[in-house]
């Protein structure tokens, strides 16, 4: 681009920009405009679709992920707002109730937290259409909090340093060299979904960053990629690219020596005691980067793997977080892999569970690579689940 096209962009880009900041009022977002891939600015949801009024300056891509977020926030179905295969109507209540819920839910972080996102759908909601506005009366005596539980910290052990349970953990899989032995890996197992249904699945990974995984679906394969440099997903019929932030994520995922990585992919690291996990003790190292939302990583404290990792995917409306479990750890090639993982959503999982592995054999660069995207056929078919 030349220079004079360049401040045309930013002119163009700016204007957009200082018109919307109205509307927005969520600081988060604009994190999020910077994580836009470099070069053209993003477009806006209310250049892409038809009938957006409240969310108008956010970033097209971010709509349907905002969406997912107040479908987990209050248990419903896109359904429930929405007429099915014609989105922009505004036939269903709950929509036009949704749409000041928004307005309100910004107006009470402008108010009342300087415009932080402190205050959201789920705040209120939790998981439910009508939120509870009575003290719930339980079957248990109630423990009540004395705002002194945090004061009686003695006899807590104390927790390692984060670079400590880092280097266990990659010690644990056979170390930096041994990670880096492994050039191509294929893995076959199968996808256990849908409360109980199974089906055949592979997993291709290369060295540095290349993977994909193919689900043979009743309804079609469903492929989740990422090339090197993007991420994208197939169902038939029908590729989509990855939004930067959904790449992030499939980019973690697909690098192939990311426990010798972990160390320098975040600014700073705080160490908790985990949760239990399956009954197992964890200690919880949580790597942050400012302006991104953090990445929980749960190590078992005997062995030192890795047992759940859980990141957050921003939207402007809140954050919608995926938790990989991963078990079953056994030796292949000098290294330790874990052969299932439970991958969940709210309101989604699946488990995969592999039985079969080969690593260092070839396996084609061209099989990462996305299908060009079809001719325009009729109106596409929504993911197979
Ligand atoms: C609780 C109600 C609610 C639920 C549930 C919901 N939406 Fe929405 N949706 C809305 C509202 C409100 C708007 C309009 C936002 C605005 O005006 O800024 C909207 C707008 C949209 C649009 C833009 C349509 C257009 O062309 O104007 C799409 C696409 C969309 N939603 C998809 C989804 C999907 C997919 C789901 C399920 C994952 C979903 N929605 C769940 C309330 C909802
Ligand atoms: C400050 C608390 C609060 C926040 C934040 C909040 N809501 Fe609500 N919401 C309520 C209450 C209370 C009701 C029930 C009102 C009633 O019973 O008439 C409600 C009702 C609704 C309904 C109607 C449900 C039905 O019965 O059909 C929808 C849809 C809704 N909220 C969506 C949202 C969305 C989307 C967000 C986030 C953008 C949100 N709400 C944020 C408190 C909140």
């Amino acid at each position: 681009m030349t220079g004079n096209g360049l401040k045309l962009w930013l002119l163009i880009g700016g204007m957009a920009l200082s018109l919307c900041l109205g509307f927005s009022g969520v600081k988060a977002q604009s994190s999020l405009q910077q994580s836009a891939p470099s070069g053209a600015p993003p477009k806006l949801a209310q250049e892409q679709f038809k009938n957006i009024q409240t969310l108008k300056c956010i970033p097209a891509d971010q709509v349907v992920p905002s969406m997912q977020f107040i479908g987990a926030s209050l248990g419903v179905e896109c359904e429930y707002c929405h007429v099915h295969g014609a989105m922009e109507k505004d036939d269903k209540k709950p929509k036009v109730t949704a749409r000041k819920m928004m307005a309100m839910m910004m107006a009470i972080n402008k108010d009342n937290f300087e415009g932080r996102r402190e205050v959201t759908c789920f705040s209120c909601h939790r998981g439910a259409k009508d939120p509870v506005a009575i003290p719930i009366i339980s079957d248990e005596e109630p423990k009540r909090d004395n705002g002194e539980g945090k004061k009686s910290a003695e006899g807590k052990p104390a927790l390692p340093a984060a670079d400590q349970l880092l280097d266990k953990y990659l010690a644990a899989l056979g170390g930096a060299d041994a990670l880096q032995k492994i050039s191509t890996r294929v893995q076959k197992g199968t996808v256990i979904a849908f409360g109980g249904e199974r089906f055949p699945v592979e997993v291709y990974s290369k060295g540095p960053d290349k993977r994909l995984s193919i689900m043979h679906l009743k309804g079609g394969d469903s492929i989740t990629a990422f090339d090197g440099n993007q991420g994208w997903l197939g169902v038939p019929g029908r590729t989509h690219l990855m939004s930067a932030e959904e790449s992030a994520a499939a980019h973690m995922d697909a690098d192939l020596t990311f426990a010798a990585h972990l160390k320098t992919m975040f600014a700073k690291f705080r160490v908790d005691a985990g949760e239990k996990i399956n009954g197992q003790e964890t200690f919880l190292v949580v790597g942050r980067n400012d302006g991104q939302p953090p990445l929980q990583l749960y190590f078992e404290r005997q062995s030192g793997l890795l047992l759940r990792l859980v990141r957050f995917a921003e939207t402007p409306l809140g954050r919608n977080p995926t938790q990989i479990d991963y078990a079953d750890y056994r030796d292949a090639g000098g290294v330790k892999l874990p052969f299932r993982w439970t991958l969940a959503r709210p309101g989604n999982r699946f488990t995969i569970q592999i039985d079969q592995i080969q690593q260092n054999i070839p396996v084609d660069d061209a099989k990462f690579v996305a299908p060009p995207p079809a001719p325009p056929a009729a109106e596409p078919k929504p993911p197979a689940p």
